[in-house]
Order: C-alpha cells, then structure tokens, then sequence
C-alpha cells in the first residue's frame, strides 16, 4: 500500500493518496512555501499536471493513475454498472494533459487494461489498488537505479544534474537524483552542481531543496555556465532523467539536456541517463518521432511573474530536447545497466 516510511522525507511524500482523494505537494510554490492541494476529480488532476503542479515523467504517470481512480469514483457514482464509457472520456482528457513524458500514457494503459476486464462491476477497489502498486513499483525501481548507477560512480567526484529528477518528480527517491543519493551514501560525491533550469526553475527550486534536505551540498549554476563547469575539470559525471527513451536510445528531457550532453562528450565528461523501463517507449523508433511540448512563450518572456522580455518580442519555448543515443554512456533502469544504449540492446533489455 501507498505509506510512505517515517525515514521519507517531505519531498518523498509529493504524491499521497488519504481518505478517498489525491493529495499533491504544490511544486509551483517550492521552496519558498509546502502546499499541499486536495484533488478529488479526474478534471481537477488533468489540470494540476497541465498547470506543473506536479511534473516529471514518473511522477506524471503515477498521478494520472491515481486520476483514473477519481475519475472511477465520479463515474460510478453518476452512472452504475454503465460507468465503463464515461470513464474512458477522462482517460483521454488526462493522457492529454501532457505529451512528451510517456509514463503519463503507460500508467493510463495500465489502467484502462485492468478496467476492462471491470467494465459490468464496481471497479473502484481494483483501480485504486493497481494506481497504488504503479506508485509503490516506481519507488522500488528508483532504489534498484540508485543502487546500480552508484556502482558506476567511482572514487569521489562533482556531478551536474539538470532539471529536477528527485523524489518530488517520481513515487519517491528520485532517478537521477536516487543515484546521486546512493552514490552520496556511499561517499563518492563531493558537491552537485544543478542547473537551474529556465524558465521553471527546476533545478534552483527543486533539485537544490531536495538535495539540501538530504545534507547533499549544491551549488546552482544558471544553465549557460555549465559547460564551463565542466572545463574545470572536477566534474566525473552528468547524470540526469529522461521523459521518454525512444526505441534507439535516443533520449527526450528536459531543454538543456542536448547542450549539456555535447559539452560534456567534448570534455570527455560522462553521461548518465536514469530512466524506469516505464520511461521507454519502444513504439517510437527514433528521438525525432517523439511529440516535444511547447508551452506558453510567456513562461519565457517572464521570470518569478515579472515581465523580463523586450516588450514586442515573441519567445521559442519547447520544453524538451532529444539527446541522441551516441552522447549517452550509460542507461540506467531497473532492469539493468545498458551502455551507449542503441536498438539492439534495448530490444535485448525488454526482451523483445
Ligand atoms: O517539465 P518537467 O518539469 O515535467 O520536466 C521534467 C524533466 O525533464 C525530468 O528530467 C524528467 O521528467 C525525468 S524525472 C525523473
């Protein structure tokens, strides 16, 4: 069951399920105040995905399966045994509240599957007990990843992470951020260096809070100064997640991520994507065929709700990127360890 351990932290406990609703921990607000928001309807989890009251690949999925549940709560109490058609009408809203991450459209196969096989019954018990294994099998994949992407981390280095991959955007513990937390434990890391990620602020408001929270130090770096960091010579490893791995190994996350990966082969910096299998998407062959979402140019054209752009002035703002597979060293899964992943070994790791 979803009980998160009294050794959780706070951002461990982002995504609760208590009392018949969903409780988020308002990532919009972070760090400067921990609201938590009550969601009780499928429409209401739709908007809090679309809106980054929760993000990241993992943490996306889990939510919207716990969305399926809320949506099965309204359709059986409104419709009865004829609940199965309207219920299907929310999955589609939710899986297109975001389009890139694909554990967003994963967690709502997963239940539409079992719904299925509930359509003529009450299906709520069932669909509640299937969105909080999802959550519990995320937890348990991010420890497995720590584990083996630490075991990679040798002797004590710097490492640079971009965006957030923490607990906060996953069922808890984070992927890249759970290696760092392992390889940390361990003692092989020596600081952390977080881009802060424009426009949201991932990495200063997110990455930065989480690892504090864990004693691990950091320093924030505003995005265009990480591939100086990386000429000083201190730095062994980027690690960071990813939203959706296609077929080749070709890697979407957050934008930055392509910048990061070519600084750092020219500096012969390693890199290191951690991502659960829920992550990849076998159905698209290569990065290019993966949708990349575009978001308001105003996120751009503003910072911390002040107008910063020249006023006149459009803004480009996609939210992802496509690191091809060649920049990657090593993928990391709960499945196992694939290095510079390409078609053939990932087909070999799903086996397909
Ligand atoms: O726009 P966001 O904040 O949802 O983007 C999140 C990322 O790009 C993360 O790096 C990715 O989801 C991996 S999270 C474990």
């Amino acid at each position: 069951m979803e009980t998160p351990s009294e050794t959780d932290s706070l951002a461990d406990q982002a995504i609760v399920w208590r009392d018949g609703a969903l409780e988020l921990l308002d990532q919009r607000y972070l760090p400067a105040q921990v609201r938590y928001v009550r969601l009780t309807s499928a429409k209401g989890v739709e908007c809090a995905i679309r809106d980054m009251v929760v993000r990241g690949a993992p943490a996306i999925g889990i939510t919207a399966a716990y969305g399926a549940v809320l949506g099965a709560q309204e359709a059986w109490n409104k419709a009865g045994n004829s609940w199965f058609e309207e219920w299907l009408g929310m999955l589609d809203d939710l899986a297109g509240s975001r389009p890139t991450a694909v554990n967003l459209a994963w967690g709502l196969q997963r239940m539409r599957s079992l719904g299925l096989t509930l359509r003529y019954a009450d299906p709520r018990s069932e669909l509640l007990r299937e969105a909080l294994a999802i959550h519990d099998e995320d937890r348990a994949a991010n420890r497995r990843m720590g584990e083996l992407g630490a075991g990679l981390i040798t002797g004590r280095t710097a490492i640079i992470t971009h965006c957030n991959a923490g607990a906060l955007a996953t069922g808890g513990y984070g992927t890249a951020l759970g290696v760092i937390r392992s390889a940390h434990a361990a003692g092989h890391v020596s600081r952390v260096y977080a881009d802060e990620t424009r426009p949201w602020l991932q990495g200063a408001r997110l990455t930065a809070w989480e690892l504090l929270q864990d004693g691990i130090p950091v320093t924030i770096l505003a995005d265009g100064a990480a591939a100086s960091r990386l000429a000083q010579g201190d730095v062994g490893w980027v690690i960071v997640g990813a939203d959706r791995v296609a077929a080749n190994g070709d890697i979407a996350n957050k934008i930055g991520t392509l910048g990061l990966a070519v600084c750092a082969r020219h500096q012969g910096v390693k890199v290191m994507v951690v991502a659960p299998t829920s992550t990849l998407d076998m159905a698209t062959r290569e990065g290019r065929a993966i949708p990349i979402e575009q978001r308001d140019p105003e996120e751009v054209l503003s910072c911390a709700g002040s107008r910063t752009g020249a006023a006149g002035a459009d803004a480009w703002n996609p939210v992802f990127d496509i690191t091809p597979a060649g920049l990657v060293d090593a993928l990391v899964t709960e499945r196992g360890i694939v290095l510079r992943p390409d078609a053939k070994k990932l087909a070999g790791l799903m086996g397909l």
